[in-house]
């Protein structure tokens, strides 16, 4: 398949046009969000839905998002709408919230891989918003990398994983969050974040006085539990290099540990690679590492394409400085965390096992 790619920047209106005729023909565009890009086709279209599922590797147990462009478009997508839903959705909304609510009759089985429920988000780029109203529907879509890939934050990403599978690239430039969106389970009592995203769970507890955070958030399933998200069940977000988070109480153990195991790689002819916060740059001068921001929210921004640069410079290992889990810090370690396959290293422990050798 040939794949059609514009740059937003340059051609808007062909871009868009291009995008939105692909969709409302039941083919499939990828187009820039807020979060991550996203692979979109018509939501009420299970055809073209089951495209989403083939380009991507996607296993068919793992249900979409559903975009829509304003509240119009609500009532369509979900059978049921609680006050509490309703208060996080207008407070959240447009943004990087998604929705989980009762679904209508009217979206197909295989957006929702068979549950009940739906994931909907109202996306706050303009670009994504604008694309749904062109397109004339509602737009299931994933993220638009190869399943298990890191999400793609820039459309150079996209033409790496989905070019000859997808119709139409939409390049909008850098995603600004650089993670995918919160999904929140709205159907209960207290809102349950099944995953973590730019809408932090202090931001949703401000909101409604409670929130929940799913266990398996920052832990993995425990044999036989069941995902309350399928997402949470599959390996995720991995580069070719083989990733390990090093965690510490203090800055010299961190530094320490991440220099032993470094070393070692070296003498064993590897290629590790560091990747901290931009505090540490000069910790590892003599090093291969690259410094990722400054706090939570520019390391979740950057993340994703740190993983994919160390995959093209030819780094074999990656060992990555645990960031706190509070604000968006949840959304950045639960990434980090599957990407290592639960892999995480205490440098304090570490220390403690070197002495009493
Ligand atoms: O920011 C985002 O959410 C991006 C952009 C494109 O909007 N989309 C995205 O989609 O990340 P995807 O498919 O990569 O991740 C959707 C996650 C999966 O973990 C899935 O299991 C979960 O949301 N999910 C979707 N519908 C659900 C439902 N009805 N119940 C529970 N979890 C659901
Ligand atoms: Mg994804």
């Amino acid at each position: 398949m040939k794949t059609e790619i514009y740059d937003l920047k340059r051609e808007y209106e062909r871009g868009m046009n291009a995008a939105a005729q692909a969709i409302a023909s039941g083919k499939l565009a990828i187009f820039p969000t807020e979060t991550v890009y996203g692979l979109g086709a018509d939501a009420l279209n299970p055809e073209a839905v089951a495209k989403i599922f083939a380009a991507k590797g996607r296993p068919q147990d793992n249900p979409l998002i559903v975009h829509i462009a304003d509240f119009s478009q609500l009532d369509l997508a979900a059978a049921e709408i609680p006050p509490l839903a309703k208060k996080l959705m207008e407070a959240f909304w447009p943004g990087p919230f998604t929705a989980v609510l009762k679904k209508s009759d009217r979206i197909p089985d295989n957006v929702s891989a068979g549950l009940d429920t739906v994931g909907i988000r109202m996306p706050a780029s303009e670009y994504a918003r604008e694309l749904i109203r062109r397109s004339g529907t509602m737009i299931a879509a994933p993220s638009a990398n190869r399943s298990g890939r890191p999400s793609p934050t820039l459309a150079r990403h996209c033409i790496a994983d989905m070019q000859g599978r997808v119709d139409v690239i939409l390049d909008g430039d850098a995603a600004d969050y650089g993670v995918e969106s919160t999904v929140c389970d709205l159907t209960g009592g207290i809102p349950l974040i099944l995953r973590p995203g730019g809408i932090t769970a202090e931001m949703i507890k401000r909101e409604v006085g409670a929130v929940r955070v799913a266990e398996a958030v920052l832990g993995g399933l425990k044999e036989g539990e069941k995902a309350a998200s399928p997402g949470m069940k599959y390996k995720h977000y991995s580069p070719n290099a083989k990733v390990v988070i090093v965690k510490a109480e203090r800055t010299e153990s961190l530094a320490f540990c991440m220099n032993m195991l470094y070393d070692k790689d070296v003498a064993e002819g590897k290629r590790p690679l560091i990747l901290c916060m931009d505090a540490l740059d000069r910790l590892f001068e003599k090093k291969a590492h690259c410094c990722i921001g400054a706090d939570e929210r520019a390391v979740a921004h950057g993340f994703f394409d740190a993983l994919r640069r160390a995959d093209e410079n030819g780094f074999d290992q990656i060992y990555f400085q645990a960031t706190s889990v509070g604000g968006m810090g949840l959304a950045v370690m639960n990434r980090a965390i599957r990407a290592a396959g639960f892999d995480v290293i205490c440098a304090e422990d570490f220390m403690r096992e070197i002495s009493e050798k």
